[in-house]
């Protein structure tokens, strides 16, 4: 029941279909190694066993080292070694430690409601990521209780993580580090804690990064989701669930804009596709155990304390280096568009989504009534080229950029997104109120404090801080 998910990636290695015949069938066994000698006798079988072991140990050492396999060594010298160069796609090392007194000390202090009546108790998943740093902080300042939990993976930059963990420590929340998949942690975390809410916003985020490491979408969007889910139904009480979902299960739709109603079975990427499996995950523990879920699916989510792999980010990044920038179009010169939608703006309708969410019906894990699933739009309505997105930027930094117009690859990504958020506007009174100019400034301004704090206090009136 607990263990239905694997602690890591590489856990799901198929057992070897001889290895089961050999327990099964003794006698076939045998047999097989009998014809074996009768083919190579002994002194020849041990010279081509050198050979081949040696060919083995060869290749294994010219090899790369397999970026999913890392994960589960939680060797300390790996550790050592995903400290440098090239390590970046290496997931995160260190086996959290947790339990103890002090510890479930900390927890039951940052999750503690501090305001009556109606103060939520939630925990915060990826708390040391984009949204659910913003979120936690969000949350923790209306005095409601927040724990994060996070496992500062190595998919980007996690010095950025840490220092999103200090800001949400100054501000009061306490991120345990672990993993999703971790279902003691999760059962632990129930029984310290009776959360009212679960914020589930861990996840491998990225599109083009599935071809390179396709088991850690698995791991973190499936496995971690069934995980979690089978945490919160067992949990008494029932926690209401509200968790990311994705934009990018419109996939290949054409019909803008896009509506909750519309098909999404045409994925075009391996992370539209686990995003989509979890939609379908959350209908079974909605129906099976009465959890209350609710979906929300982000449209392009954009600000300060980003992800570095989102592509107004590194444009940033590259214009102030004077690297090229690729802008992609579709087929036929069409530009593509994205409904950027701003940090705040999302916030306001993640917390509207936990203030609605109904409770969860279930008791040790039964079903005792209808419970509600829904699933929200989170966008902004406003589609922009992303060439205006890097005009934008080229005014903010006070920098031209070099711009490389190239078609864009058939390898996730979509011509342009554009959510209809009339549902999420009636039932969760979204409003987003922030367009790409306001939204951008204030991430600019973020990014050159955060990266060049020499060059904001040298300039002055530089970048972020230009007149509105
Ligand atoms: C937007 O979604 C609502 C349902 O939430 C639907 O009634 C409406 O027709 C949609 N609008 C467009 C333009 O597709």
């Amino acid at each position: 029941m607990m263990d239905v998910a694997p602690s890591s990636p590489g856990k799901f290695k198929m057992d070897k279909p001889h290895h089961h015949h050999f327990h099964h069938h003794p006698s076939t066994a045998r047999l097989l190694l009998l014809r074996w000698h009768h083919y190579f006798p002994l002194s020849k079988f041990a010279i081509w066993a050198f050979f081949a072991i040696a060919l083995f140990a060869v290749l294994f050492l010219l090899s790369p080292r397999a970026p999913s396999d890392a994960a589960d060594s939680g060797s300390p010298s790996s550790s050592i070694l995903g400290g440098g160069g090239g390590g970046e796609h290496r997931r995160s090392l260190r086996t959290a430690s947790w339990g103890g007194p002090d510890w479930e000390k900390r927890v039951r202090s940052s999750a503690r409601i501090r305001r009556q009546p109606g103060g939520l108790s939630v925990l915060v998943t990826g708390a040391a990521g984009f949204v659910g740093t913003h979120v936690s902080a969000a949350l923790k300042k209306r005095g409601d209780g927040v724990l994060g939990l996070d496992c500062f993976n190595d998919y980007y930059d996690p010095s950025l993580k840490r220092a999103r963990q200090a800001l949400l420590k100054r501000a009061g929340v306490f991120v345990v580090e672990g993993d999703v998949n971790d279902a003691l942690l999760l059962r632990k975390l129930f029984d310290v804690v009776l959360f009212t809410h679960v914020m589930h916003l861990a996840a491998q985020a990225g599109v083009r990064y599935a071809m390179i490491n396709p088991a850690s979408y698995v791991h973190s969007n499936v496995a971690g989701l069934v995980s979690l889910l089978e945490a919160a139904k067992s949990a008494d009480p029932q926690p209401a669930i509200v968790w990311a979902s994705s934009s990018s299960v419109y996939g290949l739709n054409s019909k803008v804009p896009f509506s909750e109603s519309d098909r999404t079975d045409r994925p075009a990427s391996l992370y539209a596709a686990t995003k989509k499996a979890g939609e379908e995950i959350a209908h079974v523990y909605n129906h099976i155990y009465g959890l209350s879920i609710t979906g929300l699916r982000f449209f392009t989510v954009y600000g300060p304390w980003g992800r570095p792999d989102m592509a107004y980010f590194f444009f940033a990044r590259d214009i102030l280096r004077g690297k090229p920038i690729s802008i992609f179009e579709g087929p036929g010169h069409a530009t593509v568009f994205r409904d950027f939608t701003y940090i705040d703006d999302i916030v306001r309708g993640c917390v509207a989504a936990l203030n609605t969410a109904g409770k969860s019906t279930g008791r040790g894990g039964k079903k005792r009534g209808p419970a509600p699933l829904r699933v929200y739009n989170l966008g902004n309505t406003s589609p922009v080229p992303v060439a205006d997105l890097v005009s934008i930027l080229e005014k903010l930094l006070g920098v031209k950029a070099v711009r490389k117009v190239v078609k864009m690859p058939r390898n996730g990504d979509v011509q342009f997104t554009h959510a209809n958020i009339t549902l999420a506007r009636r039932e969760l009174g979204y409003h987003p109120t922030t367009d790409l100019r306001t939204g951008l400034k204030r991430f600019v301004r973020w990014y050159l404090q955060y990266y060049h704090p020499n060059l904001v206090k040298k300039s002055g009136s530089k970048g972020g801080s230009t007149s509105s």
